[in-house]
């Protein structure tokens, strides 16, 4: 089967991204099932029941987070009620939501899809190395077939994580720093793996912000307002070829695709 990540769907720009390029995608690519990145697509900061829906009706069938999670009040009520909705897993236990979910759909065997969070400067949630490990020994009895959107900040912590996964998942795709890199490759066990999968959103940009307010804020160390940039549109992420049967992956190609106007 074919699986799109996209990767971190920033405010507007980002959403309208994803609704006009996601039909010819899904044709290019052979598409079974669509993941995305949703902590930055209401405004920038976090998600609402609004821009999940309006994500969901553009053809994506889970939305992941990240750190971004609590930055709209709304948030808790998607966490309670939106099976297609998923968390960072590593939240201390009790917290609404859940971290995993499993995407069924007729002829195709279910797919696992899984969120973690780092903790390298990054807000220290539980061990993510010791919650996704127990998840996925626990995913793998109802399927192979399984993807984790690692939302973390170094790239060590990415690669070391996805490292110790390799033969137990599909594939593992980093987000959190909005910028892509070029390291997508098959470990030996068959785990496929890129770092960072990017942002969908204005790139021309500081990772979707407008650029001056970033530079005046690191050169005066003074608060700015940090509008959505408009320019330069992309919808970034990859596509993840996976055996239906062993949950091996066989291909992952980056995504970089440009809205055009
Ligand atoms: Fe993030
Ligand atoms: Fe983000």
């Amino acid at each position: 089967m074919n699986l799109l990540f996209i990767a971190d769907i920033v405010a507007q720009p980002g959403r309208r991204a994803v609704k006009a390029l996601l039909p010819r995608l899904k044709q290019r690519h052979a598409l079974d099932i669509v993941v995305a990145n949703g902590e930055n697509s209401a405004g920038g900061s976090g998600i609402t029941i609004k821009t999940a829906e309006e994500i969901f009706a553009a053809g994506v069938d889970i939305i992941t987070c990240g750190d971004h999670l609590w930055d709209q009040k709304e948030v808790t009520e998607l966490l309670e009620k939106e099976k297609r909705f998923i968390r960072p897993l590593n939240y201390p236990a009790g917290t609404a939501g859940q971290g995993s979910a499993i995407f069924s759909r007729d002829g195709l065997p279910p797919v696992a899809i899984l969120n973690a969070q780092g903790r390298t400067f990054m807000q220290a949630l539980e061990n993510p190395f010791h919650a996704v490990l127990a998840e996925v020994e626990r995913l793998r009895k109802t399927t192979p077939l399984i993807f984790l959107d690692f939302h973390a900040e170094a790239t060590s912590e990415k690669v070391a994580l996805a490292r110790m996964l390799d033969g137990k998942v599909s594939a593992v795709i980093g987000t959190h720093t909005h910028v892509q890199t070029a390291d997508e490759q098959i470990f030996p066990g068959g785990t496929a793996f890129l770092c960072d999968g990017g942002f969908t959103g204005p790139h021309e940009s500081v990772i979707g912000r407008e650029i001056q307010p970033i530079i005046k804020r690191f050169l005066t160390n003074q608060p700015q307002k940090f509008d959505i940039a408009t320019q330069s549109i992309l919808l970034q992420g990859a596509v993840v070829e996976i055996d239906n049967f062993t949950g091996r992956a066989t291909a992952i190609k980056r995504i970089s695709e440009p809205l055009g106007i």
